[in-house]
């Protein structure tokens, strides 16, 4: 189970948006999900169509009591086949002050033990935090291996982040354990200049730490909450969606690398026959006058925009051509481009087949 804490004490930054949306579109791909909801504003629960108030328990009775870790299999609630929620209450907001007076190295482990006794039943645990940096989003902390930081395309969000970062480092530091922290701007509104500007200045200043995907504002995200269902299940072809899916499928990667990164080394004596494998040089264009940042993520780089990739910028008169040169072996490959931040299909390439998560995949062949 891949265990994800979703934080920024900034208050209405999209951490509730981007745990319950993220969760539903890595629910569709066919993941099994836990939202875990320790907010005591209990948003992703009510955005997961559960009345909280109506619940006899919620994570209070499986963090309250050393011991509790067993409660919470039972407080779990079943959304959709693959998708749960670990729901939250206003009690929650008691719990800080019961859990200060505790000893300071056990009261920020109980949701880690919690998570341990259902990690066999899910691929991911989604926590959403509070806006705070308080004991509950320590737990988070403690729980998690990886972090998604969502950051509202405002300058004045960037300062705020920034301590943060230096917040999450000293208790990985402290704890032991590493954090693979990653900034998602969200609320993106790229028709105003502001927007555009303050996103190529998160990318500077964050560089590889930033996800390719960026969140545009969009109406119909609201209005899912409302109705109690990630985006995905409520307005597919909506921008909300089609960027969260994006998110999805760049999680998903994501960990599709670290598992190559974490697989044993195959005993020389045990490699192929086949002798060297011998690639050719393909080279894609993509074009467009209006794009920005350009790149290419396919099942031949994991998924990962531009790695591996060679990339070279042309002027063809006015408008820009990205080149993209890869190194392949002779197969059928899917790509698609990432266009600032969102993720399209070849335009110029009519072979195409549906993505895992909507929208369409281009398909190369090379012979
Ligand atoms: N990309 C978006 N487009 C439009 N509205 C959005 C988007 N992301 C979030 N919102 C809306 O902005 C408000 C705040 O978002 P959200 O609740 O996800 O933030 P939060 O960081 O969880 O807030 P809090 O800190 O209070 O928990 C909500 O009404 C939500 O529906
Ligand atoms: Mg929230």
């Amino acid at each position: 189970m891949r265990t994800i804490a979703i934080v920024n004490q900034k208050g209405g930054c999209g951490k509730t948006t981007t745990t319950v949306n993220l969760a539903g579109c890595l629910e569709a791909e066919g993941a099994r999900v836990l939202v875990v909801d320790i907010d005591p504003q209990a948003h992703a629960t009510l955005a997961l169509g559960l009345e909280p108030e109506a619940l006899d328990e919620n994570l209070y009775e499986v963090l309250a009591e050393p011991g509790g870790d067993a409660r919470l299999g039972p407080v779990i609630q079943e959304v959709r086949e693959g998708l749960h929620v670990a729901p939250s209450g206003i009690v929650l907001s008691a719990l800080e002050q019961r859990l200060a007076g505790e000893r300071a190295d056990t009261r920020t482990e109980r949701l880690a033990g919690a998570l341990e006794t259902v990690a066999d039943r899910y691929d991911y645990a989604l926590i959403d935090c509070p806006p705070n940096v308080g004991i509950l989003t320590f737990n988070a902390l403690r729980a998690a291996r990886e972090v998604i930081v969502p950051l509202e395309t405002s300058f004045f969000a960037i300062d705020g982040v920034q301590k943060l970062l230096e917040t999450i480092a000293l208790l990985a530091n402290r704890i032991g354990h590493e954090l693979t922290v990653r900034i998602l701007p969200t609320l993106y509104d790229g028709r105003t200049r502001y927007a555009r500007e303050t996103l190529a200045e998160i990318r500077k200043l964050f560089g590889d730490l930033c996800f390719d995907t960026v969140i545009r504002a969009n109406v119909k995200l609201r209005e899912a909450a409302r109705r109690g269902l990630p985006i995905i299940r409520f307005a597919r072809s909506a921008n909300g969606a089609v960027d969260y899916a994006a998110l999805a499928v760049e999680v998903t990667a994501l960990g599709a690398d670290a598992d190559a990164i974490d697989a044993p080394l195959r005993p020389a004596a045990m490699a192929p026959e086949a002798g060297p494998i011998h690639t050719r040089e393909v080279v894609v264009e993509f074009r467009d006058p209006r794009a920005a940042d350009v790149r290419i993520a396919g099942d031949f780089n994991g998924w990962v925009p531009d790695k591996g990739v060679q990339s070279r910028v042309d002027s063809d008169g006015p408008a820009r051509v990205w080149r993209k040169v890869l190194h392949l072996a002779p197969g059928t490959y899917q790509y698609r481009y990432v266009v600032d931040g969102e993720w399209r299909s070849d335009p110029d390439n009519p072979r195409s087949v549906a993505g895992p998560v909507g929208g369409k995949n281009s398909v190369l062949v090379v012979s």
